[in-house]
């Protein structure tokens, strides 16, 4: 059976940002962490009963909304409880998101005392301009603030939350950005394009944009500066120094499971009782809902889009997938994919590792024209 992780959502923020559509809502009272922390708590047991069997958790990941927005104290106990019910593997990873906005030196002192191991920073520009645009509650100075809080308090795994393509940016504000995020030294950087999402503000009401040829520039002169600075792209977004990718990340990517505990969180089980199936869960997403009445919902993936979950996730890996993790992963025999594979090889969206004709690995255009590559699926 695959790896599991466990998924923990916090659905607050202190200002909801006009770009994003996470299952994230404003603050709107006091005293909403003991009885989130009671739901948590059901959710886990219901988890718990409902995947028999051991589990050792291979990663926590805590996100959001704002996860930073809970006290230490707080986070502390949620890990009690996870460690109370489910063996956590032995050096797990196990992050926090935090919003520069929410944190200080004894909120990351106390993270760490909690026994998280690994800081997402939600940075996303280090000019005050575009974080105005981007309606952050944060200034350049926090964010610099927050990394160098968190180094103290003794995090040697930060991620840098970065987004490009932002409204007015030019190419050398954008590798500014990139020269400033480095010299900080992160071990992992995640870079990604702003997209405007329905239902957002800035949908509903849409900032001007740089141009497709500015785009282009940033992306490819952003790559070459991250490699330059010795970080390795190993998914579409995500940049890591050597042996730091995101383990969390990485088992979503290669379809393993992931338990989903929380406000709208997701979960992801193979379940091999007769015959192999996966379900996917959801909870409900409405916070105000979710802490009245909790559900969660499970459905079976339908054995016909196997192939195009997986394919999803594993071609946003630089480095693919080998057959035997197609087989293990879907349950699938890998004949299913024969004429898939064929047609990504033909168009040069695909190809095999150079010493190993089982291993197969998406190309740089590949990597680029994932949605074209998807729809050679049949
Ligand atoms: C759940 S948020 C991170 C934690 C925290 N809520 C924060 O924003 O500081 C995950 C990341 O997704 C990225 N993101 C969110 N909406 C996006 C969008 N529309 N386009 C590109 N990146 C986006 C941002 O970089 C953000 O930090
Ligand atoms: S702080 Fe993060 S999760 Fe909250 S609204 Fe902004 S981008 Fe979304």
């Amino acid at each position: 059976m695959p790896p599991v992780s466990l998924y923990i959502h916090f659905p607050w923020c202190v200002k909801k940002c006009p770009y994003c559509d996470f299952n994230s809502f404003e603050l709107d009272h006091d005293n909403f962490e003991q009885e989130y922390l009671n739901a948590l708590q059901s959710d886990l047991n219901e988890e718990k009963e409902i995947v028999a069997g051991p589990i050792t958790l291979h990663s926590i990941f805590m996100g959001g909304g704002t996860p930073s927005l809970f006290s230490a104290d707080a986070i502390h106990r949620v890990l009690d409880m996870v460690n109370g019910l489910f063996t956590i593997e032995a050096n797990a990873e196990i992050t926090l998101e935090a919003n520069p906005g929410t944190t200080d030196q004894a909120s990351f002192d106390g993270y760490y005392n909690a026994g998280v191991n690994r800081i997402s920073i939600g940075v996303q520009s280090f000019q005050d301009e575009l974080l105005l645009a981007l309606g952050r509650i944060h200034s350049a100075d926090d964010a610099l603030h927050a990394f160098s809080a968190a180094r103290s308090a003794g995090f040697s795994n930060i991620n840098i939350d970065l987004m490009h393509g932002l409204p007015g940016q030019t190419l050398d504000a954008a590798m500014e950005d990139l020269e400033i995020a480095t010299s900080l030294e992160s071990e992992h950087l995640s870079w990604y394009q702003l997209t405007i999402e329905p239902n957002t503000y800035f949908h509903k009401f849409p900032p001007k944009l740089p141009d497709e040829d500015r785009l282009w520039d940033i992306f490819e002169q952003g790559l070459l500066l991250l490699e330059r600075k010795g970080f390795c792209r190993y998914e579409i977004s995500a940049f890591s120094k050597p042996s730091y990718q995101c383990q969390h990340n990485c088992n979503y990517w290669s379809f393993g499971d992931y338990l989903g505990i929380g406000a709208g969180a997701h979960g992801k089980i193979s379940i091999s009782d007769s015959g192999f199936t996966i379900e996917r869960t959801t909870r409900t997403r409405s916070p105000q809902d979710y802490l009245k009445n909790p559900r969660r919902k499970s459905t079976r993936i339908p054995p016909g889009s196997l192939v195009l979950e997986f394919m999803m996730n594993a071609l946003r890996l630089k480095d693919g997938f080998t057959l035997s993790r197609f087989e293990q992963r879907t349950g699938l025999p890998k004949d299913k994919i024969a004429i898939f594979l064929q047609a990504g090889l033909d168009r040069q969206l695909l190809r095999y590792d150079d010493n190993d004709d089982q291993h197969i690995l998406p190309t740089e255009l590949g990597m680029r024209y994932l949605d074209e590559l998807l729809l050679l699926i049949d």
